[in-house]
């Protein structure tokens, strides 16, 4: 077990195989001070970090409680009462008092680690984790306040959430119940969060942590193209290789802050959480409200241990099946193809060019169902359009079948348009603030998704239409964000409760599609990749990583994915040439090794390429099959950035016996070299030889590793190579 209470030190230790987190009961009266976290050590005696001493004698001794509350470091800082800095949890009286403060009551050592009701969340067994449940409490409010922190065996990951539980017998209000808090003296920090826009999303900044509030949010209602319910501490000298790293990552896929803040005495206070703007959660009298969870990573070497730690958590742990460790299937979207302007006849086109080279799956994209033509109608009608497709799904899905290919289908469940046969009868069902005429993005309004009628109403005919064929995989769409944030069916001291209400609707809905439809492989996505989040990944093992599908900007959007998310779950497609989305015209072999990494597929007419490029759809094919499984499940290293050097991007994966590692080199601004570009690898065991599929060199691993590979002189922009190294 990984987790101790040392009742001499007054203290609770939780450790994984790389890191220590200490947690302190102050004797009087009760706080719970973060004591440590960071790399791992023995000793639980570490109470001069709660540092008490500058301001003078402890709490109870001085009377100076204020400056006590100001600066200690605290697990679930409360509010109102003397810690001026970000608080987890604020409340609201029925008298309007705005005032908590938690103290210890309780603790609890548990194998394994609970799941959180109608949350998604890591999983852990007795062998893979244990869990500590801290009860404190709020005595005044008489609220109780649970704090679960789940320490895995073999990750240097610490889960947190908090459950708030009204033990009291008048109602109060949250208007802050965030996930996480980490306090610690600032030791020269970057703070590295990923911000972006649609089609540019998860853009890596870094930046010196400075005095005050920095971070990234969403309020948006969905994780959102702008931000990352992501941060990253790392010293200022960390690099892929080197350095301590402390990250967070809310396992949501809603409104959010990820905040780290400097304070008066150089104090730095990290939290993650909802959003507190918005929000008011009322718990009546034995009411509890669960928050989401936080994974907290700490990583000794640098960048590339953080991201190994998330990616083996969200692969083991998150990912479900049966899909978990599972190859997915190549595909071809028929989106950047034919828009809206399809018939049975062109798809089946489409099928038989891909199923001749190899493809394995056709996904059919928007506007097969109502009478949808353009994007300004038919959302929430999920019946099929018979003109276009003749026959329905089944007909479509059996000719696709019999070409000895998978079918798949598009869906856009939690929206409607005001063209439709379910607006026309149902208006109340989508958001709205009564006497304002609602705002719709993309022609479309969102459904009211916290209401069961509602959900029941969309999901009856989804499943319906999936009933219909043989469907196995799904694309659930959702292509705007909140507004009119209102419902009808909540009382007016429950609205702020909406947001929330909105997203577990959603989590519900998804939940309940996998139970009747358990061997279908579903992907999230968002117009692209606005909720590309560990929330939507619990439940779908991919997620459509953006609109742009553009080779070029794909590298940067990607190495910002990859930093936290697996390659398995990033959808990526061989898209179109010139670019739809910024008119860049890059080689269609280039193409293709920029989408290889992650699940691979095409989104183009594939009627429509040239003998020469269906040539190469085969060898590509065969790339993903054999080496996606490397980097799917093995070891990722970023060995080059397109995004900082501006010239050339190089990632490598090594699968976890080290017997194979596959490089992906892509060349994007030619420019006229002297030298070739030197390439030190990772990963690699130092005295295995490896052979190099470019030039059969073989060398050990240690050679490749700290000699470098040379990378061949390539011309021309956006060139490429993928090379092997296998152990001879
Ligand atoms: C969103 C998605 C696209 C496509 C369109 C269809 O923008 O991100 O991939 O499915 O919707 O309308």
């Amino acid at each position: 077990m990984s987790i101790s209470f040392h009742q001499e030190e007054r203290a609770f230790r939780l450790d994984t195989p790389g890191s220590t987190y200490l947690i302190a009961l102050a004797d009087q009266p009760g706080f719970l001070g973060h004591m440590y976290y960071g790399r791992r050590i023995p000793d639980t005696a570490m109470r001069h970090l709660l540092r008490l001493d500058p301001a003078g004698p402890p709490f109870q001794d001085n009377g100076d409680q204020l400056n006590f509350l100001g600066d200690l470091p605290t697990e679930y800082p409360g509010c109102g009462l003397g810690d001026y800095r970000e608080s987890c949890l604020r409340v609201e009286t029925e008298e309007g008092f705005r005032a908590c403060n938690l103290t210890y009551r309780s603790h609890a050592i548990h194998a394994g680690k609970p799941a959180l009701p109608g949350l998604p969340a890591t999983r852990g067994g007795q062998e893979d984790c244990s869990t500590l449940e801290l009860i404190c409490a709020d005595e005044a409010l008489e609220l109780e306040v649970h704090l679960y922190y789940t320490a895995y065996e073999e990750l240097d990951a610490i889960c947190r959430s908090a459950r708030i539980v009204n033990r009291g017998s008048r109602p109060v209000k949250l208007t802050a119940a965030l996930s996480a808090c980490l306090d610690m003296d600032n030791r020269d920090f970057d703070l590295i969060t990923l911000h972006g826009s649609w089609a540019y999303e998860r853009m890596i900044q870094r930046r010196r942590l400075g005095w005050g509030t920095q971070g990234v949010c969403s309020q948006r209602g969905i994780s959102s193209h702008s931000g990352q319910p992501f941060l990253a501490l790392a010293e200022h000298d960390a690099n892929q290789e080197h350095g301590q790293v402390y990250a967070m990552n809310l396992v949501y896929s809603g409104n959010f802050l990820a905040q780290a803040e400097m304070t008066q005495q150089e104090y730095l206070r990290a939290v993650i959480g909802i959003h507190p703007e918005g929000f008011g959660w009322k718990l009546d009298p034995g009411g509890s409200f669960q928050t989401p969870e936080a994974v907290l990573v700490y990583s000794g070497h640098g960048l590339e241990g953080m991201t190994h730690t998330f990616h083996d958590l969200y692969r083991n742990h998150l990912i479900r099946e049966p899909w978990r460790n599972r190859p997915r299937p190549s595909l071809v979207n028929n989106w950047e193809a034919t828009y809206f302007d399809f018939d049975t006849e062109k798809l089946l086109d489409i099928a038989r060019t891909a199923a001749g080279r190899g493809i394995e799956m056709l996904v059919l994209d928007d506007g097969w169902f109502g009478c949808r033509d353009t994007d300004d109608n038919s959302l929430g009608d999920w019946f099929v359009n018979e003109k276009k497709l003749p026959g329905g799904l089944k007909y479509l899905a059996d000719q696709i079948n019999a070409l000895g290919m998978k079918f798949g289908l598009w869906v856009e469940p939690e929206m409607v348009s005001p063209n439709s046969d379910l607006y026309r009868a149902h208006p109340d069902y989508a958001l709205q603030i009564p006497g304002r005429k609602p705002m719709e993005a993309r022609h479309q309004l969102v459904l009211d998704i916290s209401r069961p009628e509602v959900r029941d109403c969309v999901y009856a005919q989804l499943k319906a239409a999936l009933s219909s064929a043989n469907i196995e995989y799904v694309k659930w769409d959702m292509n705007r964000s909140l507004t009119d944030v209102a419902s009808f069916c909540l009382e007016a001291d429950r609205q702020g409760e909406l947001f929330h209400r909105y997203v577990l609707g959603v989590y519900e809905l998804q939940e309940r599609l996998l139970a009747d439809f358990p061997g279908l492989l579903l992907e999230n996505c968002c117009s692209g990749g606005g909720r590309f989040d560990p929330g939507m990944l619990y439940y779908s093992p991919q997620i459509w990583t953006s609109d742009n599908t553009d080779a070029v900007d794909r590298l940067r959007i990607q190495e910002g994915t990859a930093l936290i998310y697996p390659l398995s779950s990033m959808g990526a497609h061989v898209a179109a040439c010139p670019s739809h989305t910024n008119g860049r015209v890059t080689p269609f072999a280039t193409r293709g090794l920029v989408s290889l990494p992650g699940c691979f597929g095409y989104e183009l007419d594939l009627t429509k390429l040239t003998e020469e490029e269906l040539d190469m759809i085969p060898g590509q094919l065969e790339n993903y099959r054999k080496y996606g499984p490397v980097f799917h499940g093995g070891d990722y290293y970023r060995l080059a950035s397109y995004g900082e050097n501006g010239e050339y991007d190089a990632l490598m994966s090594v699968s976890k016996d080290k017997r194979t590692a596959v490089l992906d080199y892509v060349h994007v601004m030619s420019r006229q070299r002297r030298r070739s570009v030197l390439l030190p690898l990772r990963g690699l065991d130092e005295e295995t030889l490896y052979r190099s599929s470019e030039t059969g060199e073989v060398r050990s691993g240690a050679g490749w590793m700290y000699g470098g590979m040379v990378m061949p002189c390539m011309t021309g922009d956006s060139t490429g190579k993928l090379i092997v190294l296998e152990a001879v």
